[in-house]
């Protein structure tokens, strides 16, 4: 019953919206970064019924470790049960619906909810409800798996990287995934022991604009030289003032955001089916006695040539499309978590790879307090673009936004596009097509 009405309920919203129309080849309409309808519909129609990422199994690695967060709208809580597997559950208690995990994360024995005292277990079956007798003589059955907190109906845990949907009837992760998975791939393929892990917890930040903004900011090579040029200009001089006496962590791919306007065509731009791209740049150097004390580990691992291959495949931004933004080679990810139509929250992680040395994981931490962190001097600006582009957007007079950079020069590679330079709108093209396919389906 209830699921009938949601499907009609978005049906009928799709029809109503005319989302069909808000997308064109080589040009989007404002409506879709600025109408509150289209976003509740979005929730639905893509984070509901698409691969959301969760969390790293690194999070939670006693029985009775929990992390929350949200897929779309939903709250849920990722958990490690007594039996070492991790389930996804949506955080509601089944009696009133209640939140059954306040806390961001923590470990628990059982769960109780606090506002009638119902407990569960790790893998959400019910345990025990108070004052059972009230039930006697109802319809009411403990042991119906509908009474205890609910699992999300697809989970998929791949190299350590917790996904999961809301919807059963999506396609499988690997066909959905396709080429995007190798961004995050290669963030684990860096690491000698062949697995990552989550250093501490991750930074927030929360942007003003529509979580799109975001998005087609990760693509876009050609903003660097404007938007960060006084910040780059201060990374130059600074690496001036401390030459000879070690590079300052970071600064140097800080330092090179303030070349010329086409600096940036010379970055592979990638564009992968259902909305995934990957763009390839700013390798960090591998020079000393530890970096080649790493290297040898990953020819241990991979092979020479594999492991040259590894390391040949830098990864600057990877988006798997909707939720996350790999920093595969800086050993960071971006996590996008829409609140609403203009506030998009975003957590900010950081990976240590096992087996590599430590210097590495201070490089990660020092990239991400430089161009991550809720004090950073990098994507601070960013965000007043984001704020301008959302800003200007909301008159309703002028409709159109333009993606036309490049576009009719985007050269096939299999089932991917790649941009015919690195300032080419190719990714942005793509994704408002992926976009457009989720938002019309039926
Ligand atoms: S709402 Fe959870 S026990 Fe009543
Ligand atoms: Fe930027």
């Amino acid at each position: 019953m209830s699921a009938s009405l949601a499907t009609s309920e978005r049906n009928d919203t799709a029809a109503e919206l005319d989302v069909g129309r808000l997308v064109e080849p080589e040009r989007i309409h404002r409506r879709v970064f600025t109408d509150p309808d289209v976003f509740e519909l979005e929730m639905d129609s893509i984070f509901g019924r698409s691969w959301i990422y969760v969390g790293h199994e690194s999070q939670i690695p006693q029985p009775g470790d929990y992390f929350t967060t949200q897929v779309g709208r939903q709250p849920v809580v990722m958990t490690r049960h007594t039996d070492g597997q991790i389930y996804v559950l949506e955080n509601r208690c089944p009696h009133k619906g209640a939140l059954v995990c306040p806390e961001r994360s923590g470990h628990a024995k059982r769960f109780m909810c606090m506002y009638h005292g119902w407990r569960f277990d790790g893998d959400g079956s019910l345990v025990s409800v108070p004052v059972h007798s009230g039930y006697d003589g109802t319809s009411f059955d403990p042991k119906d798996p509908g009474n205890g907190m609910k699992r999300l109906p697809r989970v998929k845990n791949h190299r350590g990287f917790v996904f999961a949907s809301l919807s059963a009837d999506i396609p499988d992760f690997d066909a959905w995934a396709g080429e995007g998975l190798r961004g995050l791939d290669n963030m684990i393929d860096r690491a000698p022991d062949g697995s990552v892990e989550v250093v501490g917890d991750c930074y927030r930040t929360v942007q003003n604009s529509n979580w799109k903004i975001f998005v087609d900011n990760m693509s876009d090579g050609m903003h660097t030289s404007f938007v960060h040029h006084q910040m780059a200009r201060a990374a130059q001089r600074t690496l001036e003032k401390f030459k000879g006496q070690g590079r300052p962590g970071g600064l140097d791919v800080a330092a090179m955001l303030a070349g010329e306007p086409d600096q940036m065509a010379k970055v592979d731009l990638v564009a992968h089916p259902n909305g995934h791209f990957d763009m390839a740049a700013f390798a960090p150097e591998l020079k000393g006695p530890e970096a080649d004390q790493y290297k040898a580990a990953l020819i241990a691992r991979h092979g020479k040539e594999g492991a040259e291959v590894v390391l040949q495949r830098n990864y600057h931004n990877v988006l798997m499309f909707p939720t996350i933004v790999m920093q595969a080679s800086l050993q960071q990810m971006r996590v996008i978590r829409p609140l609403s139509v203009d506030k998009t929250l975003l957590e900010i992680w950081a990976f240590r790879l096992k087996g590599a040395p430590e210097s590495f994981l201070r490089r990660a931490v020092t990239g991400a307090n430089l161009a991550n962190s809720p004090s950073n001097v990098v994507a601070a600006d960013d965000f007043e673009a984001y704020f301008r582009v959302h800003a200007g957007l909301k008159g309703p007079q002028s409709e159109w936004i333009s993606l036309h950079r490049e576009a009719n020069r985007d050269i096939p590679v299999g089932t991917s596009l790649k941009g015919h330079s690195g300032n080419s709108e190719v990714c942005m093209r793509n994704m408002y097509k992926a976009w457009h396919a989720y938002m019309t389906a039926q």
